[in-house]
């Protein structure tokens, strides 16, 4: 039987946890206090105690330890914003809130089952390098992101220069198949749109240094999304009026989190900004239009809405190329006309 820990400091969790687990998993528990003798199991269930920052502190510090594909699952309380943002920033690869319903959990554990198993290895084993690279950095960036700490320029430049590699040696199709398998949403989506922005890039013939931007722009654009809370993130459906105004923050958070940063060029600051702008001035944050969107701006804008429709999501299955190309004719003055013509070829349907 797979060893499941629990860390926590209830011992009456730990039974109740080792009740909703029988057959499946054998439950160790382990105190809080006493995280750290033994590096993390391949599958950890956490209650920390989130007012306690020391033994925060001490518990990312472990966690960095886990096994490569190994499962954190948080158990936080559903209204608790602060405590899903904080479990996200510790490396959760999954929440549930309290009480712990078993089919919930499992799920969260599972998940991962299929990516740990032979048939399904992860991105380094398919030998998609830049797949693998770009999936560590996004992490790294998401948790800075979260916590305030300094976003580092260099290493997402080198993510990105290996997702143009990758794109340049397997081409988009394959890169779509092998970041759909993702279990992150938000990492799956930008790395989905990072793939989509290169090829993009590369179809209209443009420099290698602006196909560098693409690429970093795509991990980038996003960047706000580690400040939005992960219930509202990882909906397993559409999100409601409340829910949609929190996410719609996410350009400007993740300005701000740029700004701190250094090594990132302004066009960087722009993308992330305005990629929910539209050419008519209908979008989001500021409503800008017309001459007032860049270029770079504007293809991010197409790939990032094409990427989005092409995502496997649990409630939905993945749409096709050619029906979410349509979707992007049917924008009209939204979209640069010129761009989304192009973009046909990219996406190998017909215009
Ligand atoms: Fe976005
Ligand atoms: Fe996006």
């Amino acid at each position: 039987m797979n060893r499941l820990s629990f860390i926590g400091n209830s011992t009456l969790d730990a039974e109740r946890l080792r009740r909703l687990l029988t057959g499946v998993f054998d439950v160790q528990f382990v105190e809080l206090a006493r995280v750290g003798g033994e590096r993390p199991d391949r599958f950890t269930v956490i209650a920390p105690d989130y007012d306690d920052a020391p033994s925060l502190i001490k518990l990312r510090q472990w966690i960095k330890l886990r096994p490569k594909d190994g499962r954190m699952v948080f158990v936080t309380r559903a209204e608790s914003r602060v405590e899903n943002a904080q479990a996200h920033a510790l490396g959760a690869t999954g929440v549930v809130h309290r009480p712990i319903d078993s089919a919930e959990l499992l799920e969260k554990l599972w998940d991962d089952i299929a990516v740990l198993g032979d048939t399904t290895p992860g991105f380094g084993a398919l030998g998609h390098q830049g797949a693998a690279a770009a999936q560590d950095s996004l992490r790294d960036i998401f948790s800075a992101a979260s916590l305030g700490d300094a976003l580092k320029a260099t290493a997402i430049e080198s993510a990105g220069a290996a997702v143009v590699n990758d794109i340049e040696a397997n081409g988009l199709s394959t890169w779509i198949e092998t970041v759909r398998s993702h279990h992150s949403q938000t990492y799956q989506h930008c790395l989905l749109v990072t793939g989509v922005a290169v090829a993009f890039g590369q179809h209209l013939g443009v420099g290698s240094a602006d196909r560098k931007r693409l690429s970093i722009a795509g991990m980038l654009h996003d960047l706000g999304k580690a400040r939005i809370p992960i219930s509202i993130l990882e909906k397993p459906g559409p999100l409601d009026q409340d829910e949609l105004a929190i996410m719609r923050k996410h350009p400007e958070y993740g300005a701000e989190a740029l700004k701190t940063a250094e090594g990132f060029q302004p066009e960087m600051l722009e993308i992330v900004l305005h990629h929910h702008e539209y050419l008519d001035g209908s979008g989001y944050p500021h409503g800008i239009g017309g001459n007032e969107i860049p270029d770079l701006v504007r293809m991010m804008t197409v790939a990032d809405i094409y990427g989005a429709l092409l995502e496997r999501r649990s409630y939905k299955p993945p749409m096709s190329p050619q029906k979410a190309y349509d979707i992007l004719l049917s924008m009209g003055p939204k979209l640069d006309a010129a761009l989304v013509r192009a973009f046909a070829s990219v996406t190998k349907v017909a215009a």
